[in-house]
């Protein structure tokens, strides 16, 4: 059967970046035969600028019928004074709540060959290889109640940070699988010693663990998990977490790497329904300039290809020739340790040629 791919390349660098992802797409499609329907379509600023929505309804109706999204990035100083339900970024969690996109896969990894490029000393960040596990569509993201109250003196504002049992096991449940798949082993993040939620979020998943009796479970505490992930980022294998925690953890995690460009992630749902979109955001400083770094937008793609697209052997083809393209010696600015480097808009063909040697 047909499968349906919605792309979405948004703001800023999102357009140069899903545009290389589309030419790797297509070459895959011709070369395999491929039986994908492409669509693409505007979110966050540049839909809001063009159809008065971050995220239009007929854009919110075609996501929600097509097997996987390739997302961009939204965002960028021109939307930033907008009322909070016409800011990019509504596009993003719109999306992720009304397709129930609750499991958030972000790995952190390191090319040995860019070590120079992480901020953290060699030997503590050599062979990286982590997995995030980020809770996407509970937790204090959209826990209610939640307002800012203005008409009382003093005024104050406040959120909800709420999870059930059943959101709890799912998200935990998809990081157990991952690391009998990987490692071995999980480690759940949270704050038990302040707050309620955490103190059940580390109960329900002690609980799982005897349903994964494979699976080597530690907790640790949020605070020390971002001290430890500096320090030695490779006693992790999994980590799971909440959405909040999820979010911060994962942008240090993916710093460790020194190439944020360089890093895909997934987003799912149960009917294996996903949007994939480069850890990166919108760089709007450096969007047009033909320098931004495709390579994550591309390794999501490979994401897209293993986990909503059932074509897991392509995916590892392109990750194979994302390595390739590395040892190679090709590196894009951002990666880049003299002058020279590819440009944005030579990175797929490259990876093309790769491919068809492999
Ligand atoms: C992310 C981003 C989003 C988040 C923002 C843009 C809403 O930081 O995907 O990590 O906080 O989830
Ligand atoms: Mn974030």
């Amino acid at each position: 059967m047909s499968k349906e791919i919605l792309i979405l390349p948004g703001d800023g660098i999102g357009q140069e970046v899903t545009s290389s992802a589309k030419e790797v797409l297509g070459y895959l499609i011709t070369e395999y035969s491929l039986d994908f329907n492409i669509t693409e379509m505007d979110a966050g600023g540049t839909a809001y600028d063009k159809h008065g929505s971050p995220l239009p309804d007929n854009v919110l109706a075609k996501a929600k019928k097509s097997d996987a999204i390739l997302f961009g990035a939204v965002g960028g100083p021109k939307w930033d004074n907008l009322g909070w339900d016409d800011r990019p970024e509504q596009a993003l969690l719109s999306l992720r709540k009304e397709l129930e996109l609750f499991a958030n896969l972000r790995p952190a990894f390191l090319f040995n060959e860019l070590a120079s490029a992480s901020p953290i000393k060699n030997h503590i960040i050599e062979n990286l290889d982590i997995l995030i596990v980020r809770e996407l569509t509970g937790g204090i993201y959209f826990g209610e109640p939640r307002a800012i109250v203005e008409d009382e003196t003093p005024s104050y504002a406040f959120n909800t940070m709420i999870y059930n049992e059943d959101e709890i096991k799912r998200i935990a449940k998809v990081a157990f699988e991952a690391a009998q798949k990987r490692g071995g082993k999980l480690c759940s993040v949270e704050k038990a010693n302040v707050l309620e939620v955490s103190k059940f979020w580390r109960s329900i998943v002690t609980d799982m663990a005897k349903y994964f009796p494979d699976v080597e479970l530690s907790h640790q505490l949020a605070d020390n998990t971002a001290m430890q992930l500096v320090l030695n980022p490779n006693q992790f294998d999994v980590i799971v977490s909440s959405n909040l925690f999820g979010d911060i953890l994962s942008d240090i995690a993916a710093t460790l790497s020194g190439s944020i460009g360089m890093l895909p992630s997934a987003s799912i749902n149960s009917s294996s329904q996903g949007m994939y979109e480069p850890c990166h955001g919108s760089a709007p400083d450096i969007a047009g300039m033909n320098i931004a770094n495709p390579i994550a937008m591309i390794a999501s793609l490979g994401m897209a290809l293993k986990y909503s697209l059932e074509q897991k052997e392509l995916a590892d083809k392109i990750d194979a020739a994302i390595k390739e393209f590395i040892s190679q010696g090709y590196r894009t600015k951002d990666i880049s340790t003299n002058d020279e480097y590819v440009k944005t808009s030579e990175v797929a063909a490259i990876l093309i040629g790769i491919l068809k040697n492999g």
